[in-house]
C-alpha cells in the first residue's frame, strides 16, 4: 500500500479507511489539496490491480465556523469523498461508512453540542452524510439516549486500577497481560508499588477536591489475586463511590471466598466472561475455562447481589453463525444485567490470527446479537471500535433494568477525568471548558513499573497539578 498526500495529517486516516476496505499491496493513493481564493480543491488518484480512478472536488467552507470546527468538518468531507471513491472502485460498502478513528457516539455528541445538528436527526445525518449503514446509524441515537447518567463536572473523577496478570494467555487476546507463572514472584512487589501509587492518588484527590464517582479494577484478570491480596488492595480503596467494578473475567479464578472479600469492600459489579459457550471453541482459542465454571461463579455472584456483566466475542476462530446463536441463546437464558458483544479484533500482539470468519459471516452474528438482545429487553449503552475488527464492525455494551456501567460510559465518551494506577494504566485529564483532553501512560511492563515507581508517581503528581 502506498499513500501520498500533501496534507500529512490525513495520511493515517486515509490508510485506516483503505485497510477497512481490505485493499492489497498494489493499492496506491495520491492526494493533493489546493487552495485558491478560499476555495479548496481535493484531488484523488487511486489505483489497485488493473483499476484506476481519478476524482476531484472543490468546496468552500462557511465563514462563521470556528477554526477548530472548520478543520474537523473539512476532514470529514474529504474522508466521505475518499470513501465514495474507494466504494466505487472496489464495489464495497462499510458498516460505519467513512468513520474511522473516532467513536461514533462521541462524534454525534460533539455535533449536537456544537449546534451543528439536532439530536432528532443524528441517524439520518450519519446515514446520508457519513455513509453509515442504516442499522448502525440507528444504534447511535439509541446509545445517546441511554447515556443519561453522564455528568460533566471537572471535579467528578473515576479511579482505574490495572492488574495485567492472567492465569494463561488466550490466543486471540491483544491486551498487554502477563501469564501468572511468569510474574508470580513479582506480584507481592507489584501490589506494594500499586498501593504506593494509590496513596499518592489519594493525596491528589484530596488536594484537588476531586470526588471519586466510580472505581474500576480491570486487567488482565484482577480476580487472579488471592483473598489476602484482594483484601490488601481493596482496603486501600475506601472512597464512597456510586459504582465499584472488579473484572473477574476468567471464571476459573473465581471462588466464594474472593467474592466475599469483594462484597466486604463494597464492590457492586463484576464481570464473568464466557466469550463463547462452545467448549470446542474455548479449546481452540486457548481459553482454559469450562461452561460449568461460568454457571457456578454466576450463581455465587447472584447469591451475593452483584451486578454481573458477561463478555462475548463474535468471529472467534472456527465459529459459524449457528454456534454463535447458541451462545446468545444461553446468555439470554442466564440473563445477566450487562452483556458486551465484541467483534474479534485481529492484532499483531495476539497468538492466533483470524481463522475462517468472513466479514459477512461476522456481520450476521453481530446483527443477530443486536436483534435478539433488543427483543429481550436489553438496550445498548456504549459503543467503541478498534483497529482491525473483522468487517469494520464494533463492540457494544448492553444493559437491562437501568444497570448501566457508569465507568464504561465515562471512559468511552471521555467526559470525566480518570486517575489510573498500575502497569499499562492510562490517566486522562479532561479540561471541559477548553474542550481539551490530556493523556498520560504508566510504564507498560510490570518490571519497569516496579523499578520506576517513584518517577511514575512524581510524573502523576505533575500531571494532576
Ligand atoms: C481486557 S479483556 C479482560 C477480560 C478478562 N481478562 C477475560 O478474559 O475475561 C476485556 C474483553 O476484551 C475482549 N477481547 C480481548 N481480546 C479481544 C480481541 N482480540 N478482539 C475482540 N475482543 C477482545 C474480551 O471479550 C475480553 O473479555
Ligand atoms: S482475554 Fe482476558 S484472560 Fe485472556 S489473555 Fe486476554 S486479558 Fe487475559
Amino acid at each position: 500500500m502506498d499513500i501520498a498526500t500533501n496534507k500529512t495529517e490525513y495520511a493515517q486516516e486515509f490508510e485506516n479507511l483503505a485497510i477497512l476496505f481490505g485493499v492489497n499491496e498494489s493499492f496506491k493513493l495520491v492526494h493533493n489539496e489546493r487552495e485558491d481564493n478560499g476555495v479548496l480543491t481535493e484531488e484523488f488518484a487511486l489505483a489497485m490491480d488493473d483499476k484506476t480512478l481519478s476524482k476531484s472536488f472543490s468546496f468552500s467552507l462557511e465563514g462563521n465556523l470556528s477554526e477548530l470546527k472548520e478543520k474537523s468538518v473539512k476532514k470529514r468531507k474529504v474522508k466521505v469523498f475518499l470513501y465514495d471513491a474507494l466504494s466505487q472502485m472496489l464495489g464495497k460498502v462499510l458498516p460505519w461508512g467513512s468513520l474511522t478513528g473516532i467513536r461514533p457516539t462521541k462524534l454525534a455528541r460533539d455535533m449536537i453540542e456544537s449546534g451543528e445538528i439536532k439530536e432528532s436527526i443524528v441517524s439520518e445525518v450519519f446515514e446520508r452524510e457519513l455513509r453509515v449503514s442504516r442499522n448502525k446509524a440507528k444504534l447511535v441515537p439509541m446509545i445517546l439516549r441511554n447515556q443519561r447518567c453522564i455528568i460533566r463536572n471537572d471535579n467528578l473523577v473515576d479511579l482505574y486500577i490495572n492488574i495485567p496478570v492472567c492465569p494463561t494467555r488466550c490466543y486471540y487476546c491483544s491486551f498487554i497481560s502477563n501469564e501468572l507463572s511468569r510474574v508470580k514472584d513479582k506480584l507481592g512487589l507489584y501490589l506494594d508499588c500499586l498501593i504506593k501509587e494509590i496513596s499518592a492518588m489519594r493525596e491528589i484527590i484530596a488536594r484537588k477536591a476531586y470526588i471519586v464517582r466510580t472505581i474500576y479494577i480491570g486487567g488482565g484478570t484482577p480476580s487472579i489475586l488471592s483473598e489476602e491480596q484482594l483484601d490488601r488492595l481493596l482496603g486501600e480503596l475506601n472512597f464512597p463511590v456510586t459504582e465499584f467494578t472488579v473484572e473477574c473475567g476468567r471464571p476459573d479464578t473465581i471462588t466464594a471466598g474472593k467474592l466475599d472479600v469483594l462484597k466486604k469492600y463494597g464492590v457492586t459489579r463484576i464481570s464473568i466472561n464466557p466469550q463463547t459457550f462452545c467448549e470446542a471453541t474455548l479449546k481452540r482459542i486457548g481459553r482454559q475455562t469450562k461452561n460449568a465454571q461460568v454457571l457456578e461463579s454466576y450463581s455465587l455472584a447472584l447469591q451475593r447481589g452483584f451486578v454481573v456483566n458477561m463478555d462475548i466475542i463474535a468471529g472467534l476462530a472456527g465459529e459459524k453463525l449457528g454456534v454463535f446463536k447458541r451462545t446468545i441463546k444461553t446468555l439470554l437464558e442466564l440473563s445477566p444485567d450487562n452483556i458486551t458483544v465484541h467483534t474479534l479484533s485481529v492484532k499483531n500482539g495476539s497468538i492466533l490470527k483470524n481463522e475462517g470468519a468472513t466479514d459477512n459471516g461476522v456481520s450476521a452474528m453481530v446483527d443477530f446479537a443486536q436483534k435478539a438482545l433488543l427483543e429481550n429487553g436489553y438496550k445498548p449503552y456504549y459503543l467503541y471500535r478498534q483497529k482491525n475488527q473483522l468487517g469494520g464492525l464494533e463492540n457494544v455494551g448492553y444493559f437491562k433494568d437501568d444497570k448501566v456501567c457508569i465507568f464504561n460510559i465515562d471512559s468511552m465518551e471521555e467526559t470525566n477525568s480518570i486517575l489510573a494506577c498500575g502497569a499499562g494504566a492510562m490517566s486522562k485529564r479532561i479540561y471541559s471548558t477548553e474542550k481539551r483532553i490530556e493523556r498520560q501512560s504508566n510504564a507498560k511492563f510490570i518490571e519497569d513499573y516496579i523499578s520506576r515507581i517513584d518517577e511514575i508517581i512524581e510524573k502523576k503528581k505533575e500531571f494532576f497539578k
